[in-house]
């Protein structure tokens, strides 16, 4: 994995920008960090890829996910994989269920127990060890959440509202106005100058998540997360209320928060059946749980294109390179190499190879997440004392929160 990271750039030490009244001047703003180029970040997780072999110890690794549905095959190869990996080589690992998060893009959590107990279980069948890393959720840890509150103190809403990913989000939500209005359009959401401009539909939670996003990672001191380029602006809001939060609140014993580190991992553009982007939400996803005749019946029906001979050239045709893709992935094989070996087989030979591709290489991981399952009281109790011990680790934090604020009375 880390063989195929590539060179250069600065995330974090770009000039500031005058981040609306707060440490004027002073700080990198967040538009540093959006502006901050990739190459930069993916250089420094090559420096942090030695040095978690190094040392991995020294790295408490927060990541997560919302629960909204089964995780699928583009999970487990971009990061699933990874997470399991970094467990083994030692570093300590924080898996969140981001139950709150959820609410941010639609009106209601559905199926959330489900959703909850599938990722717990999708973990547990991975790879993860409940002996070694701790599975939480959100709304079992109070300590947390109360964090949130002095951060969004050390954040501007002008900083909250240039958030590309959020943006984003806002423009793809499937949530009504909480006020009732009729549901947003992407054009309502730019003014074309890169910020919000109809701000009085977007839910609060939406607006403010980056921000929560600082205490999920905070609260237990993180110091590195693995993410893909979305979330980087996430990240930075983290360090930027870290770095502030230690500025205005200089602990007794030194600073209360490290500055986490992103890990950016590569991963392999999968796209769904449907040549869209592989979503949990969109019905296009070959989920790790699905059957071995349900993964057939989604390879068979998947999108490709007219041409008899296969080849492997993602930019000219997306679709048959991600079903050339998925199956070199599962092979561990070069994408070209498994094209060539297919040759004038056409769309019917490469999904066939596909479909015993897949099956073949998850067949171990849905054995034991039946296995598993199959005791709905085990995965409740990996939760359960995930959730105890992430509570311990949160009060503790907030305890020194307290003191370095001056709220001891
Ligand atoms: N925002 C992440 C996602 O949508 C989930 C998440 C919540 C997360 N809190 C986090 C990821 C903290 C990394 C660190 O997938």
């Amino acid at each position: 994995m880390t063989s195929t990271l590539t060179p250069p750039l600065t995330v974090a030490t770009e000039p500031a920008d005058s981040a609306a009244g707060i440490a004027p001047g002073a700080e990198p703003g967040l538009s540093a960090t959006v502006r901050g180029s990739l190459a930069a970040a993916l250089r420094r997780s090559a420096e942090i890829e030695r040095r978690i072999g190094e040392e991995p110890r020294s790295f408490r690794i927060l990541t997560g996910d919302r629960p909204t549905g089964d995780l699928h095959l583009g999970h487990y190869f971009g990061t699933l994989r990874n997470r399991v990996r970094l467990q083994d080589a030692g570093a300590e690992l924080f898996v969140l269920v981001a139950d709150y998060q959820v609410l941010t893009d639609r009106d209601a959590a559905e199926a959330l127990g489900e959703h909850v107990l599938g990722l717990v279980l999708d973990h547990l069948a991975t790879g993860i060890d409940p002996a070694r890393a701790t599975i939480f959720a959100h709304s079992a840890v109070p300590e947390l959440n109360q964090l949130l509150l002095p951060f969004l103190s050390l954040v501007s809403t002008g900083e909250l509202a240039r958030n590309p990913t959020v943006k984003d989000e806002i423009a793809h939500s499937r949530q009504r106005s909480p006020g009732g209005a009729t549901p947003r359009t992407p054009r309502d959401m730019s003014d074309g100058k890169g910020s919000i401009s109809n701000m009085r539909s977007v839910n609060g939670l939406m607006f403010t998540y980056p921000v929560h996003q600082a205490a999920d990672i905070l609260f237990c001191k993180g110091n590195l997360v693995p993410v893909g380029q979305d979330q980087l602006p996430h990240l930075e809001v983290t360090r930027l209320v870290a770095r502030r939060f230690n500025e205005r609140y200089p602990g007794a014993a030194g600073p209360v928060f490290p500055e986490p580190d992103a890990l950016l991992s590569a991963a392999p553009l999968l796209l769904g059946t449907d040549g869209g982007k592989m979503s949990k939400s969109r019905g296009n996803a070959i989920a790790l749980r699905a059957s071995a005749d349900e993964t057939a019946r989604l390879i068979r029906g998947a999108k490709t294109d007219g041409e008899r001979r296969i080849s492997y050239d993602p930019a000219t045709r997306p679709e048959v390179s991600s079903l050339v893709l998925l199956a070199a992935l599962c092979l561990e094989r070069d994408p070209a190499a498994v094209a060539e070996e297919i040759g004038d087989g056409g769309a019917a030979a490469l999904k066939r190879m596909v479909t015993e591709a897949v099956n073949e290489r998850l067949a171990p991981l849905r054995a034991r997440r039946a296995e598993l399952a199959a005791d709905p009281g085990y995965a409740r109790q990996v939760l359960r004392d995930g959730c105890a011990r992430a509570r311990a680790v949160a009060a503790a934090t907030l305890e020194e929160v307290r003191d370095a604020m001056g709220m001891r009375y």
